[in-house]
């Protein structure tokens, strides 16, 4: 793992490396193109993520930056993500299918979310630097990409290098410093019997 780790996490049981390094940060690097192997692998290990009865609800919009699907995802973002996703690699979107057949899939976000997860984790070990984010226009996000009624548009992931936080501004200097925080393991625990 080549990526300078800003905030270890305070683990209360040991863990994969991945799980106490990876982070989401707001400082990419705005000249970085993106690796296609690494691109092809993070999306490969989502691919592969479990999902109720193996429906597979998820897909991807990817947008490398420079692109005119990137402008279109970039564009889906909230003000306050705008400010700045735009310098990650790549932005992907990710859209569960609500609905097949004429059947709901309970489970489709859930489905998409353990999706993110794993290409987080395989972005970690490719020295790629990952930042969810559900701060979207959920609605033109549809527009943009003609989304038929039954699928969802539920967040948008920034992907690339690592920046350099002397070159970023002051203000996100000052949210990457923020320390890691989580609840406590007993405090998550309704029962340990
Ligand atoms: C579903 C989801 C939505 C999120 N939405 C945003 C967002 O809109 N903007 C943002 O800056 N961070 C967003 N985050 C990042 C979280 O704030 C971040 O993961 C959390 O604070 C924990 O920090 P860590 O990932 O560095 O451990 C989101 C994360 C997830 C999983």
């Amino acid at each position: 793992m080549s990526q300078s780790i800003a905030h270890p996490a305070l683990i209360e049981a040991p863990v994969l490396d991945v799980f106490a390094e990876r982070w989401s940060t707001r400082i990419f690097d705005a000249t970085a193109v993106i690796d296609e192997d690494a691109l092809r692998s993070v999306l490969e290990a989502a691919r592969w993520a479990p999902s109720a009865s193996n429906t597979q609800p998820w897909h991807f919009i990817v947008g490398r930056r420079g692109t005119d699907t990137h402008a279109k995802l970039f564009d889906g973002l909230l003000d306050f993500n705008q400010a700045w996703a735009g310098t990650a690699s790549v932005l992907i979107a990710f859209v569960t299918e609500t609905e097949r057949d004429g059947r709901a899939l309970p489970w489709s976000e859930y489905d998409l979310g353990q999706s993110a997860a794993f290409l987080t984790v395989q972005a970690h070990a490719e020295g790629l630097a990952t930042h969810q984010m559900g701060g979207i226009d959920r609605a033109k996000l549809r527009a943009a990409f003609d989304l038929p009624a039954t699928y969802e548009p539920v967040s948008i992931m920034a992907v690339g290098t690592l920046g350099d936080p002397q070159l970023a501004s002051e203000q996100l200097r000052e949210r990457e410093a923020a320390p890691r925080v989580r609840n406590s393991l007993e405090g998550i625990l309704i029962a340990n019997d």
